[in-house]
């Protein structure tokens, strides 16, 4: 809470558009935003009225005792975090948040994970009998159909870095050493798609669903919103498959041939929800992580096709 008593919200990665577009969220509904990233230059931390800092990245050794040593300071009621690279760390320190009077909403260690590895994302998928394109591991190459198309790319990548599609087996091996730590999947011929979602603990979701029209930098920037009650099902059942909690996205792409069922592609992240067509839910959130007065609610929030 700021001395002016009003809420003060600490927002992880205001360098990229998600962490950017919560942290002016937050700020017009009047809560004091604490922005950071672990970039000097990014954008967010000049956005007029935001409590700016400069963190070490999230897999240094002295993140931890940073991250604990501003919240101490500056006495955040929440922290969302914006970048799934940092979950395992504020997963390992939530207690300590806790202890500081900082409230996080974070999914567990194999909810991390499955944000973070998209083989183990796919195998959680495929457990609960989901929809997923097939994926395998370079030890695994001798198990993939020859004339299928595909694409290879970081086990652990994020932001579309490193993807490369091919038609064969054999240019999949030779892909396979250019991708660090790769996985290899069957491309999906499709419209993609991004569900901005908001888990909550009790397994229920608010998401909204956006076409994905133009790509930058692995995130949508030119997108439009639409509603698909079967995909916004499936999305659902992903979120409880992979135990996710908090703000989160998950990509998926719809079929070109129409065929069911449709396939989600990509693992969700700690995304919060930014769509213009979903406006309640990142006043939600913000309301949600300081107070924990009352539970989300699913059932609310202006939801519009076509924004
Ligand atoms: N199985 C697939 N089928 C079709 N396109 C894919 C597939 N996997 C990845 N892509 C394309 O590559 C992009 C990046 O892949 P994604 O799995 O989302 O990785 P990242 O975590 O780097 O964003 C996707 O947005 C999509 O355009
Ligand atoms: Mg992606």
């Amino acid at each position: 809470m700021s001395s002016a008593g009003r809420s003060r919200i600490m927002v992880t990665g205001v360098g990229g558009a998600p962490g950017f577009d919560l942290a002016v969220s937050l700020l017009k509904r009047g809560i004091d935003v604490i922005g950071l990233d672990a970039d000097p230059l990014a954008p967010g931390l000049l956005i007029p009225g935001i409590i700016p800092r400069v963190t070490t990245s999230a897999d240094s050794p002295g993140y931890p005792g940073e991250l604990l040593g501003l919240c101490g300071e500056l006495r955040p009621v929440a922290l969302f975090s914006t970048v799934e690279h940092e979950l395992p760390a504020l997963i390992r320190m939530r207690h300590d948040l806790a202890g500081l009077g900082v409230r996080t909403w974070l999914p567990d260690v194999g909810g991390a994970r499955a944000c973070l590895d998209k083989a183990a994302f796919c195998a959680a998928l495929v457990r609960d009998g989901l929809p997923v394109p097939r994926t395998w591991l370079p030890h695994e190459i001798a198990q993939v159909p020859d004339g299928v198309p595909l694409v290879v790319k970081p086990r652990y990548g994020w932001g579309s870095k490193g993807v490369y599609f091919c038609t064969e087996r054999r240019q999949a091996a030779v892909l396979c050493e250019l991708a660090p730590d790769p996985v290899i999947q069957e491309r999906v011929p499709g419209r993609e798609f991004t569900a901005d979602c908001l888990a909550g603990r009790d397994g229920r979701a608010s998401l909204i669903l956006r076409w994905r029209l133009l790509v930058k930098g692995g995130l949508s920037v030119v997108s439009a919103t639409f509603g698909d009650e079967e995909a916004a099902g499936l999305v659902r059942r992903v979120l409880a498959a992979i135990g996710a909690a908090g703000p989160c996205c998950v990509q998926g792409i719809i079929r070109d041939d129409g065929l069911r069922p449709r396939v989600p592609a990509r693992r969700s992240g700690p995304r919060p929800p930014r769509s213009a067509g979903h406006r309640g839910t990142v006043g939600r959130a913000g309301r949600q992580a300081p107070g924990q007065a009352c539970p989300p609610r699913h059932d609310r929030g202006r939801r519009r096709p076509g924004l």
